[in-house]
């Protein structure tokens, strides 16, 4: 009988899939095309699906089906659709209804009241908020369960099976190297030319190269899109797996940038292989290995001297203010280092360091160590300390980024596991392949891509992250490949070693 339950939970899930894909088109068609007089029925139609999917999710018949299969001799492929499906059940029906609503609630209050304490420089106005979040989802994480501390509860929702003190190692151990990195290059006193990049660069053209270059990655536009956003990004999978961009018509490197980033997101959606659509087979491990893929992209494909090598006569065709550089010129700026006040704005070397304030800041807090109230001081030392910079005030400090207010706390550290894996997928990439600079300058993206497919993407969930990693690295995580990576780089950058 095992046949008819496990056939019947993929019903059920593909089901749960399809309202989620429909969820998406709501979400992308807000940000894309919906006039503004639409917002209040948008709201009411997603949060209509979003209930549609938690009852199927949290049902009766799913329990069921679960607590059946779960005693049964399953082949391969169907113990992780159940692994993981049951994992997620569990996460999502810890959480009793009332709390649940009760977080979205303060979320949605949170989010506006951060936009105006913000807007004002007010961290005072956002505090009790603030305090009020971070009260929730320690309730929530009573309700899941931790092995060790609270906060592995939040962390698991994004990074599945990672653990804080896993967490606090490697970066600790990242952060005594990278500290003085940057250091080294401030220090060096060599300042970037970055006048080859700024210009006139008008948006059509730019769209053309966007295009171009996403087609050479390998984006299926046959089951993709571009558009523009304010905030760019990427939503769908599989068989529709849409991106955006955001132009800047006086710095080629905004759009250019961000669409190779999303690009790197999309193709990981759209590599799923087309037997497994609608299962956790076909989705991705983590925010990390999500995030080490559009980063490989943007940083070691994109940044890369290769890049401008191949790339550079043909944008000189489209942009004549670049017609007096060469392709180091244009690599030197695409990669000019300096410490930062915005996150969203910094260098590949100084990110982290933004990073690892966040998830210091998170984990103190939640350990009790940290009061709400002391946040903003712990920022500005933290800065100080790590970047050698203080902010003036608070809205270019901890309230420069949406994700406290929303309650997504464990959500940071993702973006610098995913900087680290995509160090450690492309050491192995150039022991498989040979160097990275001479494939992209020979415009052979697709070998990259079929690699990236073969040994990330076809997995979907197969295996968490830490062990997909060991399986295509043959190492155990570590800071150390991204290091060596960003010395090897910055050494050619600065013309200094590192
Ligand atoms: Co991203």
């Amino acid at each position: 009988m095992i046949g008819k339950e496990y056939e019947d939970l993929r019903e059920l899930y593909e089901e749960i899939t399809r309202l989620e894909q429909i969820s998406c088109l709501l979400v992308w068609d807000q940000n894309v095309y919906m006039p503004d007089g639409s917002i209040a029925s948008r709201a009411a139609q997603t949060s209509l699906v979003t209930g549609l999917i938690h009852q199927r999710y949290t049902s009766k018949r799913m329990g069921e089906l679960l607590a059946k299969l779960d005693r049964k001799d399953l082949d391969d492929d169907q113990s992780v659709v159940v692994r993981e499906i049951s994992r997620e059940y569990r996460r999502k029906t810890a959480v009793p209804e009332k709390l649940a609503k009760e977080i979205s609630r303060t979320e949605s209050e949170g989010y506006q009241i951060w936009v105006k304490a913000k807007q004002n420089d007010d961290f005072g106005s956002f505090a009790s908020t603030f305090e009020k979040m971070v009260d929730l989802k320690k309730e929530v994480a009573e309700h899941i369960g931790y092995d060790d501390v609270p906060y592995d509860a939040l962390l698991d929702g994004y990074e599945p099976y990672m653990r804080s003190k896993e967490v606090v190692s490697i970066f600790s151990d990242l952060r005594t190297r990278l500290v003085p990195l940057a250091e080294r290059i401030a220090d060096s006193g060599i300042t970037i030319d970055a006048s080859p990049i700024t210009g006139r660069f008008p948006k059509d053209k730019q769209i053309d190269l966007s295009n171009r270059i996403l087609e050479d990655m390998g984006y299926d536009f046959n089951r993709g899109r571009l558009d523009e956003t304010e905030h760019p990004f990427t939503i769908g999978s599989m068989d529709d797996t849409r991106i955006t961009t955001r132009i800047n018509e006086d710095d080629i490197r905004t759009g250019l940038y961000a669409c190779i980033h999303e690009g790197g997101h999309a193709l990981y959606e759209m590599g799923y292989p087309e037997k497994n659509y609608c299962t956790p087979l076909a989705e991705p491990v983590s925010l990390g290995i999500h995030e080490s893929q559009s980063r490989f992209w943007e940083n070691m494909v994109g940044r890369s001297l290769g890049f401008w090598e191949r790339y550079l006569p043909e944008a000189k065709s489209m942009f004549p203010s670049l017609r007096g550089s060469s392709p180091i010129d244009l690599f030197k700026a695409a990669n000019s280092v300096a410490p930062s006040l915005i996150r969203v704005e910094a260098d590949e070397v100084t990110y982290n360091l933004h990073i690892l304030i966040r998830f210091e800041i998170e984990s103190e807090i939640f350990q009790d160590r940290l009061e709400v109230n002391e946040v903003p001081q712990a920022w500005n030392d933290k800065y100080s300390k790590y970047l050698g910079i203080e902010p003036e005030n608070d809205s270019m400090g901890c309230l420069q980024d949406v994700h406290w207010s929303i309650g997504y706390f464990g959500y940071f550290p993702t973006y610098t596991l995913g900087n680290l894996y995509s160090a450690m997928i492309r050491e192995a990439m150039v022991t498989d392949l040979g160097d990275l600079d001479d494939l992209v300058r020979k415009g052979e993206m697709k070998k990259i891509l079929a690699w990236l497919r073969e040994r990330v993407h076809r997995h979907g969930k197969r295996y968490p992250a830490k062990e997909l990693i060991r399986k295509v690295s043959g190492q155990e995580l570590s800071a150390l490949p991204f290091i060596g990576y960003l010395k090897e780089k910055y050494s050619r950058v600065y013309d200094i070693s590192l």
